[in-house]
C-alpha cells in the first residue's frame, strides 16, 4: 500500500482500495479457517473517540488483538485535543509511544493536521466529513454479496452526510453505479460531487436523484444512514419531517431488483430511516456489514502498520 494513513478515501490511489479490499478477504477466509496472523505482535494502537462507538471500537480492539496487538482507549476527556495541548504536539507526542492512531472526531480537520505532524498511521474512524473504514467495509461487504462490483447499481436514501460521502468516494474510485437520493438541502454538496467526479475514471457513475423511487429502481443494493447524526441531535425532530419520503420500508425496496440488498451502516433508529420489516428482512445484511468492518480494518491495520 503506498498512502501512509487512511483519512479519506478520495485521496488513496485505486491500487490501494483494491489492496485493502484483497487482503481484507484473505485475512477474513483465513481467520475462518483458524489460521493466525501474529503481524502486529508488540505494537499499540491507540483510539481516540470524541464520540461514542460500538462496532468501530470493539472491531478495532478485537482486530488489533487478533493481529498480537493491543489498543489504547483515549475519550475527549483524556487528551482535550485544542484546550489542554494543540493538535500538533500531540500528534508529535503521542507518535513516540504508539505504532498508529485511529481517530473519531467531529472535525475532520484535525484529523488532517494528525495526518501530516504524526510519524505513525492515522486512520479515520469517523469524523463529521467522512467514514473511510465503513465504505471499505461496505464494497467487501457488496462483493462478498453480489461478486463483481462493476456490474452493480447501488442506491443510497437519506441524509447526505459522512457515510454518503465516503461511499461516494469509494463507488467513485472504484467506479461503482451510485444514484444519491437525499431531501432538499440534505443532498452531497457541489464540492463532493466535484470531488467524486474528479477520481472516477468511469463518468457519471455518481450522481444524485432527487426520487427515491427512482434512485432505487432496479438496484442491486439499497443504503441508507440516520437522518440525524451524531452532534445533530437537537435537530431530530425537524428533520423527521423532513426527511419522511426518505424512509426505506417495503414498498420502496420493492422497486430494487428482486434480489437486491439492504445495507445501513448502523446504528439504526428502528421507524425512522428504516421499518423493522425491512431491517429485519432475509434481505438485509446489516450483520455481516459489522461483521466485515472487522475483516477490513484488520487488513488496513495490517497494510499500513506491519
Ligand atoms: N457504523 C459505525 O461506525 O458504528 P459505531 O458508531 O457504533 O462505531
Ligand atoms: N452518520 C452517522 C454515522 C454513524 C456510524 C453519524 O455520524 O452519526
Amino acid at each position: 500500500m503506498k498512502s501512509k494513513h487512511l483519512v479519506n478515501i478520495a485521496d488513496l490511489p485505486r491500487e490501494d482500495v483494491e489492496e485493502i479490499l484483497r487482503t481484507a478477504h484473505k485475512m477474513k477466509a483465513d481467520h475462518k479457517k483458524g489460521k493466525k496472523d501474529l503481524c502486529l505482535a508488540g505494537k499499540t494502537l491507540g483510539m481516540i473517540f470524541e464520540k461514542p462507538s460500538l462496532r468501530t471500537r470493539v472491531s478495532f480492539e478485537v482486530g488489533m488483538s487478533q493481529l498480537g496487538g493491543q489498543t489504547i482507549y483515549l475519550s475527549k476527556d483524556d487528551i482535550k485535543i485544542g484546550k489542554r495541548e494543540s493538535p500538533i504536539d500531540v500528534a508529535r507526542v503521542i507518535s513516540r509511544y504508539l505504532d498508529g492512531l485511529m481517530m473519531r472526531t467531529f472535525s475532520h480537520e484535525i484529523i488532517v493536521i494528525f495526518a501530516e505532524h504524526a510519524t505513525v498511521p492515522i486512520i479515520n474512524g469517523l469524523s463529521d466529513y467522512v467514514h473511510p473504514c465503513q465504505a471499505l467495509g461496505d464494497l467487501f461487504t457488496i462483493q462478498e454479496q453480489k461478486g463483481d462490483l462493476s456490474a452493480i447499481k447501488a442506491a443510497f436514501v437519506g441524509d447526505g452526510n459522512n457515510v454518503a460521502r465516503s461511499l461516494a468516494f469509494a463507488c467513485a474510485k472504484l467506479g461503482v453505479s451510485l444514484a444519491l437520493s437525499s431531501p432538499k438541502g440534505h443532498e452531497l454538496d457541489e464540492q463532493t460531487m466535484k470531488i467524486a467526479e474528479d477520481i472516477t475514471e468511469r463518468e457519471g457513475c455518481v450522481r444524485l436523484v432527487g426520487d427515491p423511487q427512482a434512485a432505487v429502481r432496479g438496484a442491486d443494493v439499497v443504503y441508507t444512514d440516520v437522518w440525524a447524526s451524531m452532534g445533530q441531535e437537537d435537530e431530530a425532530k425537524k428533520r423527521e419531517q423532513v426527511f419522511r419520503r426518505y424512509r426505506v420500508d417495503a414498498k420502496l425496496m420493492s422497486k430494487a431488483k428482486k434480489d437486491a440488498i439492504f445495507m445501513h451502516c448502523l446504528p439504526a433508529h428502528r421507524g425512522e430511516e428504516v421499518t423493522d420489516e425491512v431491517l429485519d428482512s432475509p434481505q438485509s445484511v446489516v450483520l455481516d456489514q459489522a461483521e466485515n468492518r472487522m475483516h477490513v480494518q484488520k487488513a488496513i491495520l495490517k497494510l499500513l502498520m506491519s
